[in-house]
């Protein structure tokens, strides 16, 4: 199948090769990202294959659907970027990798509060400029701490199994209990429940319209004051501006992002040369008790070699039957 894999870098064109080392495909790289000034160079394909922050909505599907292309490949879990309906409506297949390693976004979101709670990033370079001062880098035990996660599904698990190794007190959130969440002694609350008695609230559930900024101004005053918040999700379930307020007035202790509401305009890249034009996140960069990671929770070598496999097992699968191995459609949005 012709295949034209958008948004790759260097990484995305090594494991892709390599799931692809018998040539059944035909993959053309594109550094650009899908939007309506590059959808043109899909023409002659059946398929394009689209990360995070390509642009799939009713208007570059349309597109994609003259040129000739049948099926979108997405190289993610998330299905937040696509319109469903509109590519029901057209005719077009959507794929995704429903699971790759959720055990590397778990491992992530675990470095980011261990890393924010101790101040490693603050210390790593004080140590280098010679400066072994401990004032501002006190942190909290985790053990007997109380660790809510909302979204207890494949990460979330993850993540609360291993808080639960730490001898964190669990709460969980999810229309969805898990047993075997249950079973590692999580208690089920209610959201407001969760976000007042946490000292960490991690986000692990999708975005969906009914989660578009679920942490909003309500949601964050709710929160213990001094607790961290920490988000691997999407972006915008998090109300950024919202944000910003609760830790100019000390009410939030600490913030950890993988995911960033506008991370379509940076993410990915390599901006340092350029002038950072988004004053929101300019302003998120000033606060020491933030911690920022540019989407990179899903970025190990078994996470990859994953990716790029099921995204070809769906190509193949659609090639022989119509249908890739795992489709996703506005059911999923229920
Ligand atoms: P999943 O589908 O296995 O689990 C999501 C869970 O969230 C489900 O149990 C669902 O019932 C629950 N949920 C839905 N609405 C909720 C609500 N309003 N409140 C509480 N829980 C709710 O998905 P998985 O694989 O665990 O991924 C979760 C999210 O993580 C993805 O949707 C994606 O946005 C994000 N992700 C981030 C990555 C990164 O690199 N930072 C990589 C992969 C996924």
């Amino acid at each position: 199948m012709q295949i034209v894999v958008y948004s790759a870098r260097s990484y995305d064109r090594r494991f892709f090769e390599e799931a692809n080392a018998d040539g059944r495909h035909a993959l053309t790289f594109l550094d650009a990202r899908l939007d309506v000034a590059t959808a043109a160079a899909a023409s002659g394909a059946q398929a394009v294959c689209a990360f995070v922050n390509d642009r799939l909505d009713a208007i570059v599907l349309r597109q994609l659907q003259a040129l000739g292309v049948r099926l979108v490949l997405l190289r993610s879990a998330g299905f937040n970027h696509v319109d469903l309906a509109a590519a029901a409506d057209l005719g077009l297949a959507v794929a995704r990798v429903p699971e790759y390693s959720p055990q590397a976004v778990a491992e992530h979101t675990v470095a980011l509060i261990l890393t924010l709670n101790r101040k490693i990033h603050r210390a790593h370079a004080r140590v280098r400029e010679g400066n072994f001062a401990l004032e501002g880098l006190l942190g909290f035990d985790l053990h007997a701490s109380t660790v809510g996660v909302i979204g207890t599904g494949r990460i979330g698990g993850c993540f609360a199994r291993v808080m639960a190794a730490f001898g964190s007190r669990v709460l969980a959130c999810d229309p969805q209990p898990d047993p075997e969440v249950q079973a590692l002694g999580a208690e089920y609350v209610s959201l407001e429940e969760l976000l007042s008695r946490s000292d960490v609230v991690s986000l692990h559930c999708p975005l969906t319209p009914a989660t578009r900024h679920l942490i909003d101004g309500t949601a964050l005053a709710r929160m213990k004051p001094g607790a961290m918040l920490v988000n691997t999700s999407r972006g915008a379930v998090v109300d950024t501006r919202a944000v910003i307020a609760a830790l100019k007035s000390g009410h939030l202790g600490g913030l950890a992002l993988d995911v960033y509401e506008e991370e379509g305009d940076l993410f990915f890249r390599d901006l340092s040369d350029d002038v950072l034009q988004d004053d929101v996140f300019a302003r998120l960069l000033t606060f020491p008790n933030v911690l920022i990671t540019g989407h990179q929770g899903f970025f190990t070598v078994q996470a990859m070699t994953a990716i790029a496999r099921t995204t070809l097992d769906n190509a193949d699968a659609f090639a022989r039957d119509g249908r890739p191995a795992h489709p996703v459609s506005v059911e999923h949005l229920a």
